[in-house]
């Protein structure tokens, strides 16, 4: 288990902790690696009964690390994050998510998949997909659509605007929004509430809900990691990069 990914059991709760908040959470192969782990772990062991998935004071994740998008193309079914998004996609227990400050990237398409998703009121969701020469991840040019509508889901993934926890649930993928000192404390206690119900109940009925769209988001997984593979050696991608690092605004105006 690594430091930057932090997992503990307690009363048939595994919460695990993304826990890099000098880089805002920001995460790398390693920790992909380790939420990976911490999923295999959890579905393993009799003594878990739910996940919870939380980052650390005022941030949950601002996404994938851009040093390692530059340093590290590769983003077939092996690599470590298109792994991530499987087992976390097939997890049989229940996930609860605890989210505040910046949750970007993949640090919101995660909680697409999870099970119940309690907001701080000033967490800050974003899909800046395009706006770094990529397309969408995780399944959520599928998910968002078809919870949120096509206009607005193209909204908040063609322009990549941050947007708040009301719109996030208006889109379907949070549960509830508390404020943001409570709402570790709220996601603990439901996901304790969830941990002492029949297991066997709670596991099937989140099959139930799944069983329908879980073909069409494993498709769209696949189709949009081919994209997201092939976005990731572009020129406008690197430019995007590149912008990033040196903290200064891309210029996305000689491409055709
Ligand atoms: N990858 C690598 N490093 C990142 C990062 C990322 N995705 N997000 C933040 N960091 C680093 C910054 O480079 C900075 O490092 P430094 O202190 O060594 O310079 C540190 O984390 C703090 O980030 P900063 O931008 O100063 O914090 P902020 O509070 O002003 O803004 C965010 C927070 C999340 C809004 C902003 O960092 C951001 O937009 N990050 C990029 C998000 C992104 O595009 N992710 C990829 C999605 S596909």
């Amino acid at each position: 288990m690594s430091d930057l990914i932090v997992r503990s059991v307690a009363d048939g709760v595994m919460t695990v902790r993304i826990n890099r908040p000098e880089k805002k959470n920001a995460l790398t192969v390693a920790m992909y690696d380790g939420l990976s782990q911490a999923i295999a772990a959890a579905e393993g062991d009799d003594a878990v009964r739910v996940l919870l998935l939380t980052g650390t004071d005022g941030v949950f994740s601002a996404g994938n690390d851009i040093m390692d998008f530059l340093q590290w193309p590769p983003f077939d079914e092996s690599s470590p994050v298109v792994q991530f998004l499987m087992n976390l996609t097939q997890a049989r227990k229940p996930i609860v998510a605890a989210v505040q400050g910046p949750a970007v990237g993949i640090g919101t398409t995660m909680l697409l998949h999870c099970d119940l998703v309690y907001a701080g009121a000033g967490t800050r969701f974003q899909l800046p997909f395009v706006n770094l020469g990529l397309v969408p991840e995780a399944g959520s040019s599928v998910i968002l659509p078809a919870g949120f509508g096509y206009q607005r889901a193209a909204e908040l993934l063609m322009l990549g605007e941050p947007f708040d926890a009301q719109t996030a649930q208006a889109a379907g993928f949070v549960t509830a929004i508390y404020p943001d000192d409570e709402v570790s404390a709220v996601a603990a206690a439901v996901a304790g509430q969830l941990a002492a119900k029949p297991p066997q109940a709670v596991r099937l009925t989140k099959a139930l809900l799944k069983r329908a769209t879980a073909p069409a988001v494993s498709e769209a997984i696949q189709v949009e990691s081919g994209h997201f593979a092939a976005l990731l050696q572009s020129p406008e991608a690197e430019e995007a990069f590149t912008a990033f690092m040196e903290r200064r605004k891309p210029d996305f105006s000689r491409f055709v």
